[in-house]
């Protein structure tokens, strides 16, 4: 089958559309034939050879964390499911499977969702990591009703979420982002929007309920200067030594320092659908591109600037919903 794949750790350069063996459903698995699927930091993070200490990883190696399309094969042991269906999930990759930046990926059946008819694919293949690290690093600080949350990195996949999902639980939200960026920040419905380029958020009189670091690089003694006294921080990069400190501070400071991963609970899944449904949360894809321009979306998506996702259309057919537009 095709698939948008790397031959070694390395940059871009490593990176081309090939060939790998058609995926096969172990016990309690599903092969799934990806219609849409996007890309996430994760992907070049793993290409880099962040996790290479693992075991587990082959090469050629496609990525691909999150992905929407239909079941194509059940493997021994699998209810509940039927061929044809349409799912959306997840496709964990850092040990070394195969990814769904390809036009078939196998998966454990609970990494499925089904997909309500309502959710295109394009969007569906934004949400399962971007919007669910949102909804639960925010779940994390509590009820926002009435507070100030600043959110940090407010325009990119995981950040455009952040600031939909906090308005939608009633703060008040400042974005900081990128100046090209602060017209889209101020569409998902931002409050206040600065420039991380010009204003250094840190030094400002203002004190926040809630910094949502959707970058992860303030870091928490930093933020601090900025956070109310009971304030959480929330990163996405729980890093040994994040979690480390966070274990000390939770347990004797009166700041928070939350780590907010991916969490796909079924009651995860409902909730962001439901925000979705309700037109509260607008997944935003930026561009789409199709598998044989995977090479193009990567490189679109690792330079930077790019406003929400960028998603790969892996199965050709109609486009499912308007994208804006973006120089590249
Ligand atoms: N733990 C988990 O489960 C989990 C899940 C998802 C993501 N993550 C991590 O979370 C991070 C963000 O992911 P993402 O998908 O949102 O990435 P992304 O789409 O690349 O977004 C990154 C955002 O950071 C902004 N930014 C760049 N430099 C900045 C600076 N100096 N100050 C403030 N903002 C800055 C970018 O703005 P411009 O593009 O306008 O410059 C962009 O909006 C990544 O490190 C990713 O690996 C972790």
């Amino acid at each position: 089958m095709k698939a948008y794949l790397a031959d070694r750790y390395g940059g871009l350069e490593v990176m081309r559309l090939g060939e790998l063996p058609e995926p096969v459903a172990g016990k309690g698995e599903v092969v799934v034939a990806v219609i849409a699927t996007s890309i996430n930091p994760i992907d070049w993070k793993l290409r880099a050879g962040m996790l290479r200490f693992l075991p587990g990883a082959r090469f050629p190696r496609a990525f691909g964390t999150e992905f929407s399309g239909v079941i194509h094969e059940l493997g021994p042991g699998v209810q509940g499911w039927a061929v044809g269906d349409p799912v959306y999930g997840i496709s964990v990759t850092a040990l070394g499977r195969q990814g769904s930046h390809a036009e078939r990926v196998a998966v454990p059946a609970s990494a499925l969702r089904r997909k309500p008819e309502a959710l295109s694919h394009d969007d569906a293949a934004t949400l399962t990591v971007a919007a669910l690290t949102a909804l639960n690093g925010l779940r994390l600080c509590g009820d926002l009703a009435g507070k100030s949350v600043l959110v940090n990195g407010a325009t990119g996949g995981v950040g455009h979420f952040a600031v939909q999902i906090a308005k939608a639980k009633g703060a008040r939200v400042t974005a900081v982002c990128s100046a090209a960026n602060a017209p889209f920040a101020r569409e998902l419905g931002a409050d206040a929007v600065l420039d991380y380029r010009v204003d250094d958020v840190t030094k400002r009189d203002d004190k926040f309920d809630v910094v949502f670091d959707a970058h992860g690089h303030l870091g928490f003694g930093v933020a601090c200067r900025v956070l109310a006294t009971r304030g959480c921080y929330v990163t996405p990069l729980g890093e040994p030594r994040v979690l480390l400190r966070s274990l000390v501070q939770n347990l004797f400071g009166r700041r928070k320092l939350l780590i907010g991963n991916v969490r796909s609970e079924p009651q995860d899944y409902a909730e962001i659908e439901g925000l979705v449904a309700s037109g509260a949360v607008h997944p935003h894809i930026a561009r789409e591109f199709s598998l044989d321009q995977a090479h193009e979306a990567f490189a679109l998506q690792e330079k930077g600037g790019v406003p929400g996702k960028v998603v790969v259309r892996v199965t050709p057919g109609r486009r499912e919903r308007r994208v804006s537009g973006l120089d590249t």
